[in-house]
């Protein structure tokens, strides 16, 4: 199977993104895995802190491992938002292919000693690192009845040059790239700001480019951020509104107590955003 750099490597060369899911149960990574299976496409498995805290670390590696096996596809298990050097550790140590080191919220220095520290570690394991220095607003939620404007403060967003020293100076391989995307699903969809992710590549061009808060966003502007570079689109709140709506009107409509017999509409209703997503970000058949 293919390692986390391999397939990031074809997704630059190649111009597709990989979808990074977010997943905290059994059902959610059912879905997953059969829509990369489905569509014969790579794809990054992701859990945050919170997320993982539920469903264990080792837990998560076992699964993915077993599910890769079963479905023969590149699953890349992802810890997303950690949120310090003991978090990534623990997962790095746990095997998890991949870590997003959250700094977003910490002073610059702080956050590039941090990282550095990160990077040496996973690079030792074999592992990619994602950095994030801006933090991205919102939260994987259900926003809709706030205008995303209010969030999109152009002046919080990665300036090019400050980006170029963070990654010089930490070595981390990916960067997460704050250009009006936010966490969750709003009034309006969310729209990026192009020139900025421009002149981002221009300053990173050997830097791989992720984008967070891909619930909701400009289907057009996602497919654009695509080809200016981006390789990762994380999406979370898509899925967690699919499953919960879905399994809401199930228990509304039935009195099955044995809840394995009515899992099957959630985990469908979830595949199916997901491989809405995979054919958006050009990942079809990469796997092939
Ligand atoms: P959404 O909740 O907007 O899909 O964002 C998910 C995310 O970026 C996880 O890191």
């Amino acid at each position: 199977m293919k390692t986390a750099f391999e397939i990031l490597k074809q997704a630059n060369d190649e111009h597709f993104a990989l979808g990074a899911f977010n997943c905290a149960n059994i059902e959610t990574l059912k879905a997953i895995t059969q829509a990369a299976a489905n569509l014969k496409a790579p794809v990054i498995l992701e859990a945050s802190d919170g997320e993982i805290n539920y469903m264990g670390y080792e837990q998560m590696v076992s699964l993915k491992r077993i599910y890769e096996k079963q479905v023969g596809i590149p699953i890349i298990l992802n810890l997303d938002h950690g949120k310090d050097f003991d978090s990534c550790k623990r997962a790095i140590e746990a095997g998890f292919d991949y870590v997003h080191l959250d700094g977003g919220k910490m002073e610059f220095e702080d956050n590039v000693a941090m990282a550095t520290e990160v990077v040496k570690l996973a690079h030792e394991h074999g592992i990619p690192v994602e950095g994030e220095m801006d933090h991205i607003e919102g939260s994987s939620a259900d926003h809709t009845t706030e205008d995303p404007k209010n969030l999109q403060n152009e002046k919080l967003f990665t300036d090019p040059d400050r980006a170029e020293e963070f990654v010089r100076r930490t070595g981390i391989d990916v960067f997460a790239s704050f250009i009006g995307n936010l966490h969750g699903l709003y009034a309006d969809q969310k729209h990026l700001k192009m020139d900025l992710l421009t002149k981002i590549k221009e300053k990173l061009p050997n830097t791989w480019l992720s984008l967070h808060g891909g619930s909701g966003t400009d289907s057009n502007d996602v497919v654009n951020a695509i080809k200016l570079g981006i390789v990762k689109v994380n999406v979370n709140s898509e899925l967690r509104i699919a499953f919960k709506m879905t399994l809401q009107e199930v228990l509304n409509a039935s009195d099955e107590i044995a809840v394995y017999k009515i899992m099957d509409k959630p985990i469908k209703e979830v595949q199916r955003v997901v491989e809405g997503k995979i054919k958006l970000f050009g990942t079809a058949g990469k796997a092939a």
